[in-house]
């Protein structure tokens, strides 16, 4: 692995939400304040720093992680997904936000992007999903508004109307 000197800035090129991206970062800047200083991300959120609060969840080559937990000069070169790259076409929202927004799933938002994130990730690989398989994936994620139930509804429905619609086409 190439050795990279502290203190210098080095440029660090994503493709972010299907757009190339230039920056730079020392070597021990997260990916997280790279993404919202650097790139101007700022719906990746920044709560506990150390993987636990989720609110920072990112798809980095579509895998839902914590942006917290990488450095930016580590991911040089790949593809991230951020909460603003989740709207539906022409920037409107998707079925998901809208969802949301329906079943009353976010009070302050703060923990919402990195939900958002995580969900859409989530139910590609679970399009049918269980209410425990969604209360287990909501575990990574701390809420301290909502109680949850609504999230959970919020993402029942989106799963259940895509199911609707894949059995139409
Ligand atoms: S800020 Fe990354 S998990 Fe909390
Ligand atoms: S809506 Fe406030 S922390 Fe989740």
């Amino acid at each position: 692995m190439k050795r990279l000197a502290q203190g210098a800035r080095h440029r660090v090129e994503l493709t972010v939400n299907g757009v190339k991206r230039v920056g730079y970062a020392e070597p021990r800047m997260l990916l997280s304040d790279f993404l919202r200083q650097e790139l101007g991300a700022t719906g990746v959120h920044v709560g506990c720093e150390h993987g636990v609060c989720g609110a920072c969840t990112v798809r980095i080559e579509g895998i839902a992680q914590r942006s917290c937990l990488s450095l930016a000069v580590g991911v040089e070169g790949q593809a991230v997904q951020t909460v603003e790259g989740l709207a539906g076409g022409e920037g409107g929202l998707s079925d998901l936000q809208l969802a949301f927004r329906r079943y009353h799933a976010l009070q302050c938002g703060f923990c919402t992007p990195g939900i958002l994130v995580s969900v859409s990730e989530f139910l590609e690989r679970f399009p049918e999903p269980t209410e425990q398989q969604v209360r287990e994936m909501l575990s990574g994620h701390l809420c301290r508004c909502t109680g949850y139930t609504p999230i959970v509804l919020a993402i029942s429905s989106v799963a259940a109307e895509r199911r609707k619609q894949s059995s139409r086409a």
